[in-house]
């Protein structure tokens, strides 16, 4: 048994965080720089098949086999700084944007990539309102400075009012695109020097002892360093003092400046990285808080991927560890099955490799073979009948029914879509009479993925008629006879969840906006993360 010490020390050192953008910002790049950093891989490049492709929306080979790499990329993990990080990977199409939602339960803190000339996009905003919602910790990466963009201020003007969050900046950019020369670090007070340069490191910081030094006219030029001068004055008149409470308090998110692609600025966004950003954090549970510190193992399952392998059903479940310490073949409690289960094969993610692991601690990601007992949200402790909350859903954007062409295959139907919808593909809402199924998704793309495996893999014969919903609500209320009354006037729009949770499919905007006027006392909720606070 590991001393209560070595366990703490285990624990604080964790650093379990995703890194989130708008497709082409510059994520993956990023995310590369950080692992060639660590040290986790030798070679550019490593990452980048994990990305769903633009254009990968119909061929379902590719959409699979990129499906199958962004299991080995799903976490990567790697030590630097005396600190052990866990990059949680985040899908960048949109069509999966659940799935980075659910990625977003897992982490303790996040890294914002935002491209210097398109500032903030449709997507930065909505995975921002998940942070928002959970309070993460946000450091935002302005990236590809070596291009011509939107001005400094402009932009941190343009990510207070659009993300509703405070910015600080930490560094300050010397020019940009052809005029970019590098940064100052405002805090450490020293110059980092541009040099576009793809495939080395560079963290060389040339000190001055303030920005009056006139070593600094004599680098990057007189002009540069008397804006630069101005540009500082007016930074430090116009943002408070960085403070790291209001940043773990997701109030104000740091803002660095750099190139990822030129390995630009990274060292000090992953330095400062370590240096502020949170140790795991604990979890509300139905019952209770659970804090990492407590020694009794517990943990929650927030993704689930299938096997590439169609004869192979099984599938890797993946479990982020709030508290105690998880051991190999130890029996653990599978709280909404009641039942006790062990795991020979726990696996961690080192960059590429998987492999089997004996223990892990609060923050870890590790992956749990499984047969089928899973469903995203499942809670394991050591015995304790809990559940830990927050894995939301929220309203899809596509609704299509799902039709069976073969009444003899119903079963492997049935049982197909059940087990992609554990797996958080999609969303399914049932609809009486006749069991209909209508299924949700954010995108298209989705549909594909899930006929193309429901035949595969389950041989069943189906189709998707589309269906014209607006959005799909959770109901909630204290006034049983109005629901009551609502239930009998549109009972041709309700269904039951997965969680056998009340929605209304609503047909229009419109026709949302008359059943709130008609029904005061019933609540619609466009996620079912009303559950947070229930
Ligand atoms: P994503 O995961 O957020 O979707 O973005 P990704 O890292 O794939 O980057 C999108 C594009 O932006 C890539 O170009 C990448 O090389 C480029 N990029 C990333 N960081 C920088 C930067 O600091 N400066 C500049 N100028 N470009 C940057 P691509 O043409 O789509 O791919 P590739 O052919 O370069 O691999």
């Amino acid at each position: 048994m590991l001393s209560p010490m070595r366990f703490t020390e285990a624990t604080e050192k964790r650093r379990t965080f995703g890194i989130i953008s708008h497709p082409d910002a510059g994520k993956t790049t990023l995310t590369e720089k950080l692992l060639l950093f660590g040290g986790a891989i030798q070679t550019a490049g490593a990452v980048k098949n994990n990305k769903i492709k633009k254009s990968a929306t119909s061929d379902f080979m590719e959409i699979e086999k990129q499906r199958g790499i962004s299991v080995a990329t799903s976490v990567m993990a790697f030590a630097y700084n005396g600190k052990q990080i866990n990059i949680l990977d985040t899908p960048g199409h949109k069509d999966f944007a659940e799935d980075t939602f659910r990625t977003l339960t897992a982490v303790d803190s996040v890294i914002l990539v935002i491209d210097c000339a398109n500032g903030v996009e449709a997507q930065t905003g909505r995975l921002m309102e998940v942070c928002r919602m959970r309070k993460t910790p946000v450091i935002i990466f302005i990236n590809k400075m070596d291009r011509d963009g939107k001005e400094a201020f402009d932009l941190l003007d343009e990510l207070e009012s659009k993300l509703d969050i405070k910015v600080r900046p930490l560094t300050w950019p010397i020019g940009m695109g052809d005029r970019f020369q590098g940064v100052y670090n405002i805090y450490q007070k020293g110059l980092n020097l541009f040099a576009a340069n793809k495939t080395k490191i560079s963290d060389e910081v040339v000190s001055i002892s303030s920005l009056s030094d006139p070593t600094l006219d004599q680098i990057i030029g007189e002009n540069p360093a008397n804006e630069l001068r101005e540009e500082i004055d007016m930074v430090e008149g116009v943002y408070d003092p960085f403070d790291r409470n209001a940043y773990l308090a997701g109030d104000v998110a740091p803002v660095f400046f750099g190139s990822a692609v030129n390995n630009f600025g990274v060292k000090e966004l992953l330095d400062t990285f370590c240096e502020i950003s949170p140790s795991p954090q604990g979890r509300e549970s139905d019952t209770r808080m659970v804090e990492p510190e407590d020694e009794r193992f517990s943990g929650f399952v927030f993704k689930i991927h299938a096997n590439l392998d169609p004869k192979h059903r099984d599938r890797i479940a993946f479990l982020r560890i709030v508290s105690g310490r998880f051991e190999r073949n130890k029996f653990y409690h599978h709280v909404r099955l009641g039942k006790d289960m062990k795991f020979p094969n726990p696996t961690s993610f080192m960059a590429q490799d998987k492999s089997v692991i004996d223990d892990a601690y609060p923050g870890d990601v590790i992956g749990l073979y499984d047969t089928g007992s899973f469903k995203i949200g499942d809670t394991l402790t050591t015995g304790e009948k809990m559940l830990f909350k927050g894995i939301p859903s929220f309203s899809p954007e596509i609704f299509q029914e799902l039709e069976n062409l073969d009444p003899l295959k119903s079963k492997q139907l049935d049982k197909g879509i059940r087990q992609l919808i554990d797996e958080g593909v999609a969303q399914l809402f049932v609809q009486q009479p006749g069991n209909r199924k209508i299924v949700g998704t954010v995108g298209q793309l989705q549909f594909e993925v899930i006929n193309y495996r429901l035949i595969h893999e389950y041989g069943a014969n189906c189709r998707f008629v589309p269906r014209n919903y607006f959005k799909a609500c959770w109901i909630t209320t204290t006034n049983a006879a109005q629901l009551a009354s609502f239930e009998r006037a549109k009972s041709n729009y309700l269904a039951l969840d997965k969680d056998e949770n009340l929605v209304f499919l609503a047909e229009t905007p419109f026709l949302l906006q008359m059943a709130e006027q008609d029904y005061p006392d019933l609540t619609f909720h466009h996620t079912s993360a009303f559950k947070l606070e229930a």
